[in-house]
């Protein structure tokens, strides 16, 4: 019977059928659980010059936006006191007529900050610029940006996380009271909206010594000294072996619960090592969707986060490939093809019902299309239970070295991690915990300089800075690497044989 009546009013409209039936999309299944999902307008769309497709999907699939470039500093102040609003205008006339929320990102960061700012010295007149250029520019947009990334990345990656010096005219001529500062101006200037602390490298754990845990640390005091926080946003720009990631998400989210604060995941990307371009195949794609998959479940699982929002829609155009030795990381290829992710992040969405998702802001979301129907076809070619934990350790008596997200106990004896292999189809997290186990001969020590490599005869060694970033590759061919050419800092060791692999955050001193 309903069938027929379909059948009729397509013959009486004349339509196809994709047209009755209005697709189900990220977009109509986040708003029916009171959620935001969302893109950025890549630098190009502000050009005019991105394939028309691009609007298509990014005004369908979701119903939030951020500004790649075009609301930061540079972007807005270019000069002294001379406003630039065209291009950000041009993005919230676009998420009224869409219904989209608008993400402001970002009032004081170290970088894409004009020369004229960089070259204060002194510190009254850089909290008048800064005071200035807050209540200017959240001033225009008072009502129309819903979100303030209010200080992006103000943390240094250095073992003991404390507030970024190096590179950043806010603290160097301000120090840390810029912060403060920033969040009560931009109060001032919308009371309404929401205002957020963002970095990277905060999908990591809660370990000792974690930047997560100094960014906790931080909104504990800013809550307790009334500064007008309510967000913080994890960027999330990761890669396809991080595997523990979206448990770590999952873990800050908590954290954060317990001071009334919403965690947003503002930047996400899951890249490939750029190498890799040639030869990724269908099971290195079903795994970034596995990977989104999981964020997404932390995401609705979790009552206190309310907007996920991914850096860019199509791999045609992303910040990675330019800028992060990664690529491929978005949910669209480079035809604008929807990648095995996008099924996952559908498949994740249709798990849990809108009745069982709570909301930070559920009154604030647009009602979803009454015409969306419950299409139940999409599938999931990633999906596996999300049972798959971490697996790294940390080495007992080394201090320093943390595994990536580790927030467990040390284990004693146990001095490696092992990767899990990649996910495929119908794999159980149960059977990948157990070949983790039964696989545990690959070893890493860190001495000094030297880094040594057991349980492997010609293991690849490479090295990645905290953004992800490759700045070491070689092969441990006598059982040891030297890694006395790296400046100091936090590192991530990966070792790798065949599909083997174990991966170690460590600290160079
Ligand atoms: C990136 C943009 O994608 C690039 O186009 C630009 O050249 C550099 O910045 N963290 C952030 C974003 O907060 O603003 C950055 O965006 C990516 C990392």
């Amino acid at each position: 019977m309903k069938y027929s009546k379909i059948m009729l009013g397509a013959a009486l409209i004349g339509a196809t059928a994709s047209t009755i039936f209005a697709q189900e999309t990220l977009r109509s299944l986040a708003e029916e659980r009171g959620r935001y999902v969302g893109a950025i307008l890549n630098s190009e769309w502000f050009n005019n010059a991105i394939e028309s497709q691009f609007e298509e999907i990014h005004k369908t699939q979701f119903n939030a936006v951020v500004a790649e470039n075009e609301m930061k500093f540079d972007a807005t102040e270019p000069n002294k006191g001379q406003f630039s609003y065209a291009k950000g205008d041009k993005m919230v006339t676009y998420a009224k007529a869409n219904k989209m929320r608008v993400r402001g990102h970002a009032l004081a960061w170290h970088s894409q900050v004009p020369g004229w700012v960089n070259n204060i010295r002194d510190k009254k007149q850089l909290l008048d610029v800064l005071k200035n250029h807050i209540d200017n520019v959240v001033g225009h947009w008072k009502g129309e940006v819903a979100e303030w990334d209010v200080v992006n990345e103000a943390i240094n990656d250095d073992n003991n996380h404390g507030w970024r010096s190096n590179g950043s005219v806010w603290f160097q001529t301000i120090g840390a009271e810029f912060l403060d500062s920033a969040f009560v101006w931009a109060h001032a200037a919308d009371p309404d909206a929401e205002l957020c602390y963002n970095d990277y490298a905060i999908e990591w754990g809660l370990g000792q010594g974690s930047k997560a845990g100094f960014v906790v640390d931080q909104v504990k005091r800013w809550k307790q000294n009334n500064i007008p926080i309510t967000c913080v946003g994890t960027q999330t720009h990761i890669e396809i072996s991080h595997e523990t990631t979206p448990q770590n998400v999952r873990a800050l989210a908590k954290a954060l619960a317990e001071h009334d604060v919403v965690l947003n995941i503002t930047e996400l990307d899951v890249g490939f090592p750029q190498g890799s371009a040639g030869s990724l195949g269908a099971s290195d794609y079903a795994k970034q969707g596995h990977l989104y998959r999981q964020f997404m479940d932390v995401f609705l699982e979790e009552p206190n986060m309310g907007e996920f929002m991914i850096w860019g829609v199509t791999d045609a155009h992303s910040w990675l490939d330019g800028q992060q030795g990664k690529t491929q990381g978005l949910i669209y290829d480079k035809q604008y093809k929807a990648k095995p992710a996008y099924d996952s992040l559908i498949a994740s969405l249709k798990a849990h019902p809108a009745s069982e998702v709570k909301s930070p802001y559920k009154s604030a979301v647009t009602p979803p299309d009454s015409s969306a129907t419950t299409d139940s076809t999409t599938t999931d070619s990633t999906a596996t239970d999300s049972t798959v934990t971490d697996s790294s350790t940390v080495t007992p008596g080394d201090t320093s070295s943390v595994a990536p997200g580790d927030t467990s106990s040390v284990a004693p004896g146990d001095t490696s991690s092992v990767t899990p292999p990649p996910v495929t189809p119908g794999d159980s997290g149960v059977g990948i915990r157990h070949e983790a186990i039964a696989s545990m001969e690959l070893r890493m020590n860190l001495v000094g300089r030297t880094l040594s490599v057991a349980g492997a005869a010609d293991a690849k060694v490479q090295v990645f800075d905290m953004r992800g970033r490759p700045v070491f590759s070689s092969v441990a061919s006598k059982g040891s690497v030297d890694l006395s050419g790296l400046s100091n800092g936090l590192y991530v060791v990966r070792v790798r044989d065949g599909a083997r692999s174990l991966e170690r955050r460590v600290a160079l001193r």
